[in-house]
């Protein structure tokens, strides 16, 4: 069978499901909604496999984690169902939302990862900043940026 991947814009409710399932296993879905999800600057991508949703990602306009002067924008709720993580999908969504971003002159995009994925950002030549930090329920975090605009 062939395989399509296609990555649309997709409402904020359209999310919580695979937020539910990847990032907030076993926690109640009021906590998949994230603030600012409906703020008119948030941009919420799906991947789309075969017109099955198999992935999200948001971007949130907003400062933070040292980026405080220019437009920039926090990436937020990147998630990948589990059976098809590692197939390229993650990367996809990141530079899908990257380029708009891009043409959109924002200047920095920045992250809080979980720390069990950083080389996922490294890969995408993102660069560390700061120390790591805990979020209570989630576990150790790490900040990293990428100038896409000077
Ligand atoms: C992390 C996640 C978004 C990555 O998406 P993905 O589709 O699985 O990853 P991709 O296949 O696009 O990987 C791109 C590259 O990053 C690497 N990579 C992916 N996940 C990785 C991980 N957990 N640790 C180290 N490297 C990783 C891949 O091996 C690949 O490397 P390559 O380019 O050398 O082949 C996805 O695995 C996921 O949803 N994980 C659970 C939720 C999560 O942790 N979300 C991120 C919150 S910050």
């Amino acid at each position: 069978m062939n395989i399509s991947l296609e990555i649309k814009s997709i409402s904020s409710s359209e999310t919580y499901p695979i937020r539910h399932e990847v990032l907030r296993v076993g926690r109640p879905i009021e906590s998949c909604k994230f603030d600012g999800d409906e703020q008119t600057e948030t941009i919420h991508y799906g991947a789309f496999e075969n017109n099955n949703l198999v992935g999200v990602i948001s971007c949130f306009l907003a400062n933070g984690c040292h980026f405080y002067t220019g437009k920039n924008y926090q990436i937020r709720g990147l998630a990948i169902q589990g059976y098809l993580q590692q197939k390229g999908y993650g990367k996809a969504l990141m530079l899908h939302a990257e380029n708009f971003l891009r043409q959109i002159n924002c200047n920095t995009i920045w992250l809080n990862a979980r720390t069990n994925v950083n080389q996922f950002y490294t890969k995408l030549d993102y660069i560390e900043i700061g120390a790591a930090f805990e979020v209570p329920l989630i576990g150790k975090h790490q900040c990293f940026f990428k100038k896409i605009n000077l």
